[in-house]
């Protein structure tokens, strides 16, 4: 707490990050990203992590499973500063052919792996007043939609409202509370064929291109670390897509 007795939303004092998704596309960028400016970062993911200096091995809807491997970051390197929830799945389904689990997965996997890690993360941030977390949410959350796209379009929408309230109730505590929301990414969660690898799609981006992981990563750390005025924020990295 500072003098005046408001919380600091000051850069995380302790640089050591906890990141879901990192065996893949946009978490591994995160972790490579975050790693290079000195921080020391912890992966989770259903499979071993190449970039991590500590890879963990868990499903991010299991509650208990994300508050242990949380617990074991914290007996390994110490307080948490830095959260990133990047974990996550796509499939494209017309509405009314998704069954009840694809729709349960979906929430489970992207607004209650969100949830798990944060509450499993913020006990210690609260506790020291300091610390920042990021969710990566969509285009597809922020503007857009398109056929086959809605229960994922649902989840990652539900997100940018979680994190918002998050932000607002976590702000005066010391912890910034962020998203981003990357447009269609050049990751594996992009099959082949995607429509959204085809250069009919890539024209019409303003930029001509898909959005590189390693440009998502950016934004991610900034959000952690520099952008101490940001609070609720939403950075865009879509190559356009939405403007
Ligand atoms: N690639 C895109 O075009 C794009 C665009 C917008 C948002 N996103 C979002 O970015 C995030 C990362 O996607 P990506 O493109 O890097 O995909 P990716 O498939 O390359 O990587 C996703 C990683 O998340 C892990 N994962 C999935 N479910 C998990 C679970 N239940 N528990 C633990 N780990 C789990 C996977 O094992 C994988 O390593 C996702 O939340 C995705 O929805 C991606």
């Amino acid at each position: 707490m500072s003098a005046a007795g408001a919380a600091t939303v000051d850069a995380p004092a302790q640089r050591i990050a906890v990141v879901t998704g990192t065996a893949s596309g946009i978490g591994r960028s995160i972790a490579a990203e975050l790693r290079g400016e000195g921080w020391r970062v912890a992966g989770i993911d259903l499979r071993e992590s190449a970039e991590c200096d500590l890879s963990l091995v868990a499903d991010v809807t299991n509650a208990a499973a994300i508050t242990d491997a949380v617990r074991r970051v914290e007996q390994r390197f110490g307080a948490v500063g830095g959260v990133v929830s990047a974990a996550g799945h796509y499939e494209s389904t017309p509405v009314g052919d998704v069954t009840d689990e694809q729709w349960r997965r979906m929430l489970r996997v992207h607004l209650g792996g969100f949830l798990h890690l944060a509450r499993a993360t913020l006990p210690g941030m609260l506790a020291r007043g300091s610390g920042a977390i990021v969710a990566i949410t969509s285009e597809l959350a922020v503007g857009g939609g398109g056929p086959g796209d809605a229960h994922y379009s649902a989840a990652k929408g539900a997100l940018q409202g979680m994190m918002r309230s998050l932000a607002v109730e976590m702000a005066p505590r010391g912890v910034r509370v962020n998203a981003v929301a990357p447009g269609p990414t050049d990751t594996p969660l992009l099959a082949a064929d995607s429509p959204w690898r085809a250069p009919d799609y890539l024209q019409t981006l303003p930029v001509g291109r898909l959005t590189r992981p390693e440009e998502v990563a950016l934004c991610v750390a900034y959000l952690l670390d520099a952008g101490t005025f940001c609070v609720g924020e939403t950075l865009n990295p879509n190559s356009g897509a939405v403007i």
